[in-house]
């Protein structure tokens, strides 16, 4: 029964207000439509979503299976499980030199499923400042300590180390999705060590960048053996959607245990699983890496921003502009110029260092990387990198 004075009217009043906090804290998201600007925002660094040669190699996949379900009609535990699936986790987990794969509906799920299983109650989670929502939502689900150490700093993790009890899981991306830097893996692996933690990587901007063919940036250290999980993500540079857990069969036959996000959901369906299983194969055909560092080396080498650009050799290249009406300003005249640049603002970054997130891509040709480059040095400059 509703309590007294309490109608629904109350709880739209109440969301009301928080909606209107954050409008005035110029804040407010709101779902928009792509655009038809020049793509300097999306997660596709390589092409993939957008390319005919992939999406033509699909559907030719496609014919060989006339028979193929909708749906997968369950979660994997249930009716939702094929050979199909299974193949192809193996196949990833061989691209990804790990033992095995698990396949999980989305990258969140993953990280969600194995943050909320893996560490036990008196076990510790230490995890950079900056990892994505999806880690901190794990954690905030398991019955671990939690900490967090200041961002890709090795003195600030050794003194979480040291207060922490039971089994250790550290937490890093090796590519920060806001930022487009890069973990110090070997020196975490190293450190780790030293105090018998287990370390987790999320991999979902390393995947198809780094590493030979774009293993990811484990591989290009040669931690395989020295990381106890990667999260893997067919989102972004793969093009496709979804998200894999790499790491021993042990560790696989937990998760199928244990991970609640994927016990509990429906399994991906084929058409998703093939479109990952060819985005694979096409990583493989050609050198992609190639031409996106290409395109990442000559975006900074005009920009050359000092400070204000965040350090990395990313795709990803943030240009902080402090207050969220000056960097949706930022964005707002690149608009005008055609090009689409995003504008991170606070609370999803610290207030002070909202930022423009700016995504490099395969499909954006050289020139069109030289013109925002140097937009950039006459719109951004006189707000932000006068000083330089
Ligand atoms: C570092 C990181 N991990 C996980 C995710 C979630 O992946 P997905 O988009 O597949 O849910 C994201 C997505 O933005 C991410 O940036």
């Amino acid at each position: 029964m509703r309590p007294k004075n309490l109608t629904t009217n109350d709880h739209e009043k109440s969301i009301h207000q928080r909606l209107h906090s954050r409008w005035a804290a110029g804040s407010l998201r709101q779902l928009s439509i792509s655009n038809s600007l020049i793509d300097f925002s999306s997660n596709d660094y390589l092409g993939f979503a957008r390319s005919a040669e992939l999406k033509a190699q699909f559907e030719d996949s496609l014919k060989e299976h006339p028979h193929f379900q909708l749906g997968s009609t369950g979660s994997r535990l249930l009716a939702g499980n094929d050979r199909f699936t299974e193949a192809l986790e193996n196949e990833i987990a061989a691209f990804h030199l790990a033992e095995s794969a698990l396949i999980f509906n989305s990258g969140y799920d993953a990280n969600l499923g194995l943050l909320s299983s893996l560490p036990q109650r008196k076990d510790t989670i230490i995890a950079d400042e900056l990892v994505h929502a999806s880690i901190i939502d794990g954690a905030r689900l398991s019955y671990a300590n939690r900490f967090m150490f200041r961002h890709n700093d090795l003195h600030s993790l050794e003194q979480k180390l040291k207060r922490s009890t039971g089994k250790i899981y550290i937490v890093v991306e090796s590519i920060y999705s806001m930022d487009g830097d890069e973990a110090p893996l070997m020196e975490i692996c190293n450190l780790a060590e030293r105090y018998a933690a287990a370390v987790l990587v999320d991999e979902a901007h390393a995947v198809g960048l780094f590493g030979n063919q774009g293993r990811g940036l484990v591989e290009e250290k040669g931690l395989n053996d020295r990381v106890f999980a990667r999260t893997v993500t067919f989102g972004k540079a793969l093009g496709t959607h979804g998200a894999a857990i790499l790491g021993s069969n042990i560790l696989r036959s937990f998760l199928v245990n244990f991970a609640r996000s994927f016990v509990y959901s429906t399994a991906a369906s084929f058409t998703s699983h093939l479109a990952t299983k060819v985005a694979y194969h096409f990583l493989t055909q050609y050198d992609h890496q190639s031409a996106i560092h290409q395109r990442i080396n000559l975006f900074k080498s005009i920009v050359n921003a000092g400070d204000q650009l965040v350090k990395s050799r990313s795709p990803i290249q943030m240009i902080i502009i402090p207050g969220n009406q000056e960097a949706k300003n930022a964005a707002k005249e690149l608009s005008h110029l055609g090009f689409d640049v995003r504008p991170i603002l606070s609370p999803s970054v610290k207030t002070g260092s909202e930022r423009l997130r700016i995504c490099l891509h395969n499909h954006n040709s050289l020139e069109e990387i030289e013109q925002l480059a140097l937009s950039l040095k006459t719109i951004v400059s006189p707000r932000v990198l006068g000083t330089n």
